[in-house]
Formats: structure tokens, sequence, C-alpha cells
């Protein structure tokens, strides 16, 4: 049985999600997290197998907070199954501690095999949901925003506790991922925020409603086509995300880059302080800024279109 899961970038709305405002994600389809289950001997239990990290586990053995261990007993236990005699062998093209939902993307692939495996499949929601525990376990207060739109595997707009709304784009949206190359610190951009906030409630509340304002206008926009807009919308969303502290010179370097060589907008995308940029580029710019965020210092950069 197989089963596999997308990436995601969150095109507006990253932190302020967290606080009960909306955000907009996309699925990065081209970017995969597959997960595999075979039969094994009887009386072998359940291995776990994370091929690229040269990983192997017994269930038995995983600790309570180990993702993979904590998603395969949620699993067996939303589904009233004992543990199978069976491998489950993971395997990621997505970067890890890169912003690209790499833990959301596991959690959903390896659910989904597992649950197939077991001839139960499971709906998106039942998915989303499970995943979401894991998330907890990785990132402390996560919004649940990367666990929705990799289940869904399609544009969401999304508000933290509310089922989320799956966008139709009616024109292709090209959007470059440019990796920073520093990893991305989830838990600590998210924590930072908080502290921060704690210290100054009016000013983190001002910037969140205006985050949020703009998080509807790009819905708008992108219902509308208008790619000019949203463009400047992604803009001014990455100067209030470099206000609330959680840019970095390399990632304002790398927005700039692409700006200027021609993106319709830029900004840092997911938890930032490290991680990726994210650009939104013209149907024929594309490859001139691909060439400015290498020359700018990006280590890698992906382009997906959404459709
Ligand atoms: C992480 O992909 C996005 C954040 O808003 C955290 C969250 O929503 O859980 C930074």
């Amino acid at each position: 049985m197989e089963s596999s899961a997308p990436g995601k970038v969150i095109l507006c709305g990253e932190h302020s999600v967290v606080y009960g405002q909306p955000a907009i994600a996309v699925p990065v389809t081209g970017l995969r997290c597959r997960a595999r289950v075979e039969p094994a001997m009887p009386g072998s239990g359940l291995l776990l197998v994370a091929a690229d990290l040269n990983q192997r586990t017994s269930l038995r053995n995983t600790a309570p907070e180990h993702p993979l261990g904590a998603l395969a007993r949620l699993v067996l236990e939303h589904l009233h199954c004992g543990e199978p005699d069976a491998v489950l062998t993971i395997h990621s093209d997505l970067p890890i501690a890169a912003g690209l939902g790499s833990g959301a993307a596991v959690s959903v692939a390896a659910a989904r095999a597992l649950a197939g495996f077991l001839g139960q499949p499971l709906s998106e929601e039942v998915v989303s949901a499970l995943a979401y525990e894991v998330e907890k376990l990785h990132h402390g207060t996560p919004s649940g925003i990367d666990n929705t739109v990799i289940a869904w595997e399609r544009p969401v707009f999304f508000v933290k506790g509310q089922a989320p709304e799956v966008l139709a784009i009616s024109a292709p949206l090209r959007l470059l991922v440019a990796d920073s190359g520093f990893p991305a610190a989830t838990r600590e951009a998210v924590t930072g925020v908080r502290q921060r906030r704690e210290s100054d409630p009016d000013f983190y509340a001002a910037r969140f409603s205006q985050i949020g304002a703009l998080v509807k206008l790009a819905r708008t926009a992108l219902e509308q086509q208008d790619f000019a807009a949203l463009g400047r919308l992604m803009d001014a969303n990455h100067a209030l995300l470099v206000e609330i502290g959680v840019s970095t010179p390399r990632l304002d370097t790398l927005v700039l880059a692409a700006r200027k060589a021609g993106a319709l907008g830029a900004k840092l995308t997911g938890s930032g302080m490290g991680g990726n940029i994210l650009a939104l580029v013209p149907m024929e710019g594309a490859p001139v800024v691909v060439e400015a965020l290498y020359a700018a210092g990006a280590v890698h950069v992906w382009q997906t279109v959404t459709e």
C-alpha cells in the first residue's frame, strides 16, 4: 500500500494565523513525501523506516514524542486496530526544517498508507486531524494550516479551528521558493513572537489585524486573477513580518533580489528566522528571477505552479 503527500507554502498570513487571523496556503505538488506499508513476518510488529535518514525503529521501542511512532499509534487507535506485522517506509523529497511542511507531509502520507494497508481509508478531515496531533509535538502551538493544506492538497483559506475553504484558482499561480540555506526553527520563531507579543500586546495586535486584512484582499486578488495586486499584498505582508521580528538579513536580501529581477511580489514564507522566501513570478519571467535568487545566495530554488 503506497500513499504520498505534497509540501506546502504559505502565500500570506503566517504567524498571525496562530492568533486567529486568516491565512492562505498552497500545496507544492512537485515536492512529495511517499509512504509504503508492506506485510512483515507474523509477530514482528510494526517497523518504522525513515529511509532518507537511515533510521529504523520498531513501534514498540519509540518514545511517545517520536513523530512517526505517535502518528502510527494515533491511526491504530482511531481505527481500533492492533499493531499490524508490517513495515512502514518513508521517502521524502522535502527538505527538513525549511518551512515546506515536511513534518506534516510525513504524517499525512504515513497515515494514509497505514490506514489503506488496514483496509480502512481515511477522509481528509481525519488525516488532517491526526497529523495536527503530531504537529503539536513538533511545534507546540501550531495553527493547523500545514496539516490542512497538505491533507487537502488544494489551495486553502484557513482560519484556526474552522473548516478550511478550498480556493478555486482559475489561472496558473507561478511561485518560486528559494531556500536561504539556514534552517527554519518553527518552534523558536513561534515562541519568540509569543514572548514579544506578551511584552507589547497592542503593537502585535495591530500588526496581526493588518495581516488578516491583507489576507482577505489577497483572496479576492487570487480569485480575480489580479496577480499584480497579489504581489503587492505579498510585499506588504513581508514588511509586517519584518516588523514582528521573524525575518533575517538573508531573507530580506533574497526578497529584494526577487523583486528587482521582476517578481510581482516576494516575502518570507513559513516561520521565518531562516527557511525560504516565496516569489510570485509572471509567466515569462521565472528564469531571470531564479538566476537573481541564486546570485543573491539562495542554495536552492524550486518552481511550483498551482492550477
Ligand atoms: C508555519 O508553517 C506557519 C506558522 O504560522 C506557524 C503555524 O501556523 O502553526 C509560523
